[in-house]
Formats: C-alpha cells, structure tokens, sequence
C-alpha cells in the first residue's frame, strides 16, 4: 500500500511525465540554479584504476565549478556491488559478496577522499535505501503493465551482465568473451513498446546524448529494432529480490540504473527525501564511459518513462583511457592506480593532465613520460613559475603590500582585455565539456602574463629611468600581473583546487573554499585585486619533477601492484604489461595454467583467440568498432613462423583430480591422439574435476615440462579469463578428434 505521502509523491511524478510527454518530448524541467551530476557506479569485482579516477575527477571538476557559479549541486557516485560476477569474485577471495563488496567499496570510496573529490552521496546497491527504490520501481513498471512473465533460452555475456543475440559459442559484442548459455524464467520489460518513443525523444532532444560518435551509434542501435528485454534472473541470488516473487533477483543493470533515483530518496516515504527527489531529478549530466552508452540512452530512459518519471536531461561519454594503447582494464592488466601519481606528484597534476591531454569523448593514451613532461611544461615552469616570480617581487619591492597600480598603458590593456576574453572563452569552453580547449585558453594567457613580465622587466631599472618612474612601473606591472593570476586561478580552480587554493591565499585573497561557497565565479571583473591587498607568504606550488620522476613512478606503480596481488592472495593483477600480442576485439583469453611470476617488461605467454572471424561483409557493430578504435595504434606483430613455434592441439581429459593441499590446482591426464601426458592446471576453484572428464580442451603441446608440487607438467591448457579471473576453458562447437593441430 502506497502511504499518503508515496501517493502524492507519485502524482508528482506522473504530472511531471504527462507535460515530459506533451511537450513535443522534451526532457527540459525547470530547476534553474541546481544541478545534478553523476558518475557511473563502479563494479566491486576490480580494484580503482585510473580509468574510474578518470570519470570521477571530470565530475569533480565540473561540479566545483557549477557550485563555484552560485549553482545548487549534487555530486553522485558509488559502487555497483550486485550480480553474479561480483558473486564469483567473493567466492574466489574467500569471503563472502557483501564483506567483498564492502571491502573494494571502502576501497573506492577511500581513494576520491584522499583525491580530494567532493562527492556529496556515495551510494552503495547493498544499501537498503536503494533497494527499496529498486523494488519500488520494479513494482511500478509491472503495475503499469510493462513488466511480464516469460522465459528466456539463449546467450548472456557474465563479465558486461548483457544478454546476447546467437547461438551458443557467440561472442559478446562488448567485449568478445565467449556468452554462457542461460535458460530460465524470466521477468521482461517491454522494451520493444520504446522503439518509436525512443527516436522521437532523441530528436526532439538534440542535446540528450554526445559525443556525436554515441550519439549516432545509439540511433542506430534502436533502429535495428528493440527487442523485450529480460530484466531478472533465478540462476544465482547476489542480488535485490523481485518483489512477490523472490526466487528472481533484479536484472543487475535495472537495480544499477536506479540508484540515480534511489540515491535522491525514490522509494522513500520520508519527506526530505521525497524533497531532495524534487529539488535535483531529473539529472542534468550522467557522465559515463562509452562502453555503456546504450544502457544509459536507450533502456535508462524506457525505464523511466515506463515508471513515468521524467528522463534525464543528458548523457556525455567519455573515451578511454589507454595505457600502452590498450584500454586500461583490471581483465588486461594494463592498470594505473590514481594513488602512484598523486603520491608523486599530486592530485592537482593527474587531475591537469587528464583534463588537458585528452579532448574530452575521446580515447586518450597516458604515459608517465607523458605526465612529467606536461606537468613540468605547464605546471612547474608555466604557473608555478610565473606564481612565484609575481609573488616574491610584490614582497621584495612592496613590502608584501599591493601598491596602487596607476595608469594602464596599452599594454596593460592589451593583457586585460586578453584575461576578459579568456574568462567568456574558458566558460564556453568548459561547459561545453571542452577542458582541454579551456585549458589551452588559460595557458595562453599564463604565456601572454609571463611575456609581458618579460617585456616590462619590473625587476631591471635602467639608468636613464627615475627612481618615481621606476617605482610606477613596478607597481602597475606588478598588480597588472597579480590580477591576472587572480582570473587564471580562478577559473583554474575547478581543474587544480589545492594549488588554486595556495595562490588565493599568496594573493591575500583568502580562503578559496569561502570564496568558492560564495559564487564568487560569477564575479571575476578584472580590477578585483585592490590596493593594500595584503599578500601571503610565497610557497613553492609546483616544484619541478626531477629526472628520475618517471622511473619513481614506474617502481611505486610495480610497487602497488605487488602490493595489491599479495592482498589478494597472489591471484589479481600480475601482469603489467598488455600481452604483444595483439589480439582483435580482446577476447581475453590466457592460458589457464599456474600463473609463473611475470618478468618484468617480458610479454606473457602466447595467446590463442577462441572468437570465429566475422564474415568479411558484416558490418562491424558499434562496440567492435569501439574495440577497434582501442585497438593497438602501431601493434607488435609476430610472424606466422613464430607463431608456428608454438604447438596448440586438441585433446581429450581422461582423469581429472585434486592435487592435495593446493587449492586451486588440478591434475589431469590427457589422450592427445598420439600420446597420453600428464598436465597441471589451475582451474580447481572453478570447476569441478568429474565433470571434465571426456572434455575436449586446447593445450600448448610444446612447452616445456615444469614441476609443480612435486608433480611434473607436461603442458598448459587454454582459457578465457574473465573480469572476475575466472577461467572459461576453451573449446569446440564441432566433433575434433584429439591430436588434431590449432593452426
Ligand atoms: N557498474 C557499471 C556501471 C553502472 S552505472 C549505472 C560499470 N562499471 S565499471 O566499473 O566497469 O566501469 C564504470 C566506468 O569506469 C566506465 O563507464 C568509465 O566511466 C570508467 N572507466 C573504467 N575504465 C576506464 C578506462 N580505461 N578509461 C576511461 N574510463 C574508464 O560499467
């Protein structure tokens, strides 16, 4: 039963929807002067990587700046901590999905405080508030007839919790992984009554979804036709119970989609909740990665207008972060943590760099190399330096004290007009989620600043000049140039808030936080900093990263990583480096053997793809070109002779069993045709040795014998490895005899 406040609630909402589907669809409200933002909510099952840090610190960025504009925000972020890939991540670390989820989410959830990120709700999917949300908005699709019974046979990819079109074997389109059969009984939305409901909302709403590039893969994902979509599962239970009927548990990707309501209080009888729903719904940006565009533009809004809640006002998509040209990604243990570069060289200069190295929508590669350089360029010897100097002659020649600045002459007004123009452009730029451009911008101005100091050299008097004329010119170039810093660090100060921070005060303009909570970006008319201002004292903001920077970084980053593996018993994260291979829309597939401990800078073992070749003519789908684009620039080839060095066959296991007390091991004897061999093979958590029997596996033949536990291994079996490390053994859709060779 609905409470009386609920009801209200709801017409609320309904009333709301009716003018969002009046009017010509549009998804524009009107809570003018506030604004909500949010991040996608992260998987527990890996570790933060640079790739989350990423997205949040554009949040970031961008809600410092709307709250420093006088603009009511909401900053929303969190962890995705249901299904069954986080299920068979607890039980491969030994604990169980709620201390697992617990303890990545406190891991999360500790990295943005020490990056400084000003999140306002921290939303988790175990939390009860959400899960009464969830079950609410479930109740409410199917009371509204948009949610029935049926059952569902086919194909569903566990690492990007997606249903799949095809026959056993197919690959999943996002990220290549072999699908698992499932048959079930199942919930489904009617996804398909959206089709036509959909296009019509992109095209009245222009401005719903970008970049362009998703934009246009989304339209054309929906004109290919929408079908019904499943939206629970009975197979495993990790998740948030179908009301009334509990043996289902929520499609993970509707109970994740949720917690952008449920986290502003839907579901909640309280009132403040239900006014905190009110005040910021529906969001204005969900800033998300491009791999998961669709769930976001095409079933988030059937959802809601299902429930008839309105839409979100927008989508924006970023690109990837690369890391040796490959996505950076826990499953291609090519990952930067956050923590290695803020311990180095801190928050300020990762949070630089992101946001001005890579034009926002697009891929971006990240180097260490890459970082020192801008870091000393721009940083360091750009507005550290130009700080510093302008700082210290104030105290050297005014005693500390900014003398009245006299006169402009032509060329302070030349650099006025130029930090006008830079105000309105960096706005543009910045809103238009172009922080590199707007970056680019203000970094001109910091040249132009440090030109004209150059030009007027306050710090040089020659002779013929008077003392009186001398004691002018320091004056008015030195405010000239002081003001000017004050209208960089301003605006800079979404993008660098510790350093923007330490200059505010060196200016004797207090505290930034104050300043910020006070608009005070609505007011940056040049002529700010008055005379009598009494500056603080000079501090190094930026100092400049010494030669050895990049190898300090490399070795804590080994470091960390070491750190990491031990934490998690030795089993996560061992290789540094994406393999040399290139292997086409990464199917990640390794070999399942006990992991040797990785050289470093050495490339794994070879590596066999299990995913048929497209037909030449089929056209790519939108997430194998986004696989292409991710796709190694310049790859390491090998030739088909070195390739032919290695030895893959088919073969059969004749017995399969436990190696006494070694966990994760398994024994196994094989029938490759020609001969039997005995092989060692680190799969035992995941699956059980009877049911291999008569299996047919792929192995690499040739390698050489290793021992093991006393035990002598005579070749290493082939697997996919999902997200989670759990290994799918490789294998066959047709009758191959074994001995047969993997050419
Ligand atoms: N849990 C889902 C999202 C549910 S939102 C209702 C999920 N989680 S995720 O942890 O796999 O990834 C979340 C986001 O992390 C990506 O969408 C992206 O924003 C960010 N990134 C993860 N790796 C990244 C890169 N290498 N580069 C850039 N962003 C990356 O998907």
């Amino acid at each position: 039963m609905e409470s009386d406040l609920q009801s209200r609630f709801v017409d609320t909402l309904r009333g709301r929807n009716a003018l969002l589907m009046t009017d010509a669809n549009s998804n524009s409200g009107q809570h003018a002067g506030r604004f909500y933002i949010t991040t996608p909510i992260y998987y527990v099952n890996a570790r933060p990587h640079l790739g989350h840090a990423y997205t949040t610190i554009v949040c970031d960025a961008i809600a410092r700046r709307k709250r420093a504009l006088g603009i009511e925000t909401w900053f929303l972020t969190g962890t995705d901590e249901h299904g069954q890939k986080i299920e068979r991540s607890a039980k491969a670390a030994g604990c169980t999905p709620q201390e697992f989820s617990t303890r990545i989410a406190g891991e999360f959830r500790g990295l943005w405080d020490r990056l400084g990120l000003t999140y306002d709700d921290f939303i988790r999917t175990t939390e009860e508030r959400h899960k009464r949300g969830v079950q609410k908005l479930f109740a409410t699709l199917r009371e509204k007839g948009f949610i029935y019974k049926g059952s569902y046979t086919g194909q569903y990819c566990v690492s990007d919790e997606l249903y799949v079109d095809g026959p056993p074997g197919t690959p999943c389109p996002d990220c290549g992984r072999i699908t698992e059969t499932v048959s079930e009984e199942n919930y489904f939305f009617k996804l398909s009554a959206f089709e036509r409901k959909l296009l019509e909302f992109y095209e009245a709403n222009p401005e719903f979804m970008g970049p362009e590039s998703t934009r246009r893969e989304v339209i054309s994902f929906v004109r290919g036709g929408l079908k019904d979509l499943s939206v629970s599962r009975t197979s495993f239970s990790w998740g948030i119970p179908v009301p009334g009927d509990e043996k289902h548990v929520v499609y993970v990707w509707l109970d994740a989609l949720a917690n952008y309501i449920t986290a502003l209080g839907y579901g909640s009888d309280l009132v403040q909740d239900q006014e905190k729903f009110e005040k910021f719904w529906p969001a204005d940006i969900h800033l998300i990665g491009k791999e998961i565009s669709r769930f976001h533009c095409v079933y988030w809004p059937a959802f809601l207008m299902a429930a008839g809640i309105p839409v979100q006002r927008s989508v924006r998509a970023n690109g990837w972060l690369l890391f040796d040209q490959g996505k950076m990604s826990k499953s291609r243990g090519n990952i930067v943590r956050a923590e290695t570069v803020h311990e180095i060289l801190g928050a300020d200069a990762l949070r630089y760099f992101l946001l001005r190295e890579i034009p926002f929508g697009q891929d971006g590669n990240f180097s260490f190399d890459a970082l020192v350089q801008r870091y000393n360029a721009d940083l360091a010897n750009g507005y550290g330096n130009l700080v510093s100097r302008v700082v210290n002659m104030v105290h050297k020649y005014f005693g500390g004290v900014a003398p009245e600045a006299g006169a402009a002459t032509p060329a302070e007004a030349a650099l006025r007009a130029s930090a006008e123009a830079a105000i309105a452009a960096f706005g543009h730029a910045f809103d238009d989620l172009d922080f590199s451009d707007a970056l680019k911008t203000l970094w001109a101005l910091v040249a132009e600043t440090d030109g004209y100091l150059t030009a007027n050299a306050p710090w040089k008097k020659p002779p013929e000049r008077s003392d009186a004329d001398h004691a002018a010119l320091q004056a008015r170039v030195l405010v000239t140039a002081a003001e000017t810093i004050r209208i960089i660090t301003a605006l800079a100060y979404p993008i660098v808030p510790d350093a923007a921070a330490k200059v505010w005060r060196q200016l004797g303009q207090g505290e930034l936080g104050d300043a910020a909570k006070k608009a005070f970006l609505t007011d940056l008319a040049w002529g700010g900093l008055k005379a009598g201002t009494k500056f603080g004292e000079p501090a190094p903001l930026f100092p400049r990263a010494e030669k050895d920077t990049v190898e300090r970084m490399q070795n804590l980053e080994d470091e960390n990583g070491r750190r990491a593996v031990e934490a998690a018993g030795g089993e996560e994260e061992e290789v540094k480096r994406p393999p040399a291979v290139a292997a086409p829309p990464a199917p990640d597939v390794k070999a399942a053997a006990p992991k040797a401990p990785a050289a470093p800078g050495k490339p794994p073992a070879p590596v066999a793809a299990t995913v048929p070749a497209a037909p030449a003519s089929a056209p790519a789908t939108p997430a194998q070109q986004v696989a292409a684009e991710a796709a190694p620039a310049a790859p390491q080839h090998i030739t088909i002779d070195d390739f032919a060095k290695v030895e893959l066959r088919v073969a059969q296991i004749l017995v399969a069993e436990r190696v006494p007390k070694a966990d994760k091991l398994l024994r196994l004897e094989v029938d490759l045709g020609y001969e039997k061999r005995q092989i060692l093979a680190g799969i035992a958590e995941y699956y059980e040795p009877e049911k291999l029997i008569g299996r047919k596996i792929v192995m690499v033949a040739n390698l050489a014998p290793r021992k093991m536990r006393g035990l002598e291994s005579n070749g290493m079996l082939l697997a996919a490895s999902l997200e989670d490390g759990a290994p799918v053994l490789a294998g066959f859709l047709e009758e191959v005899p074994p001995g047969a060779r993997l050419k």
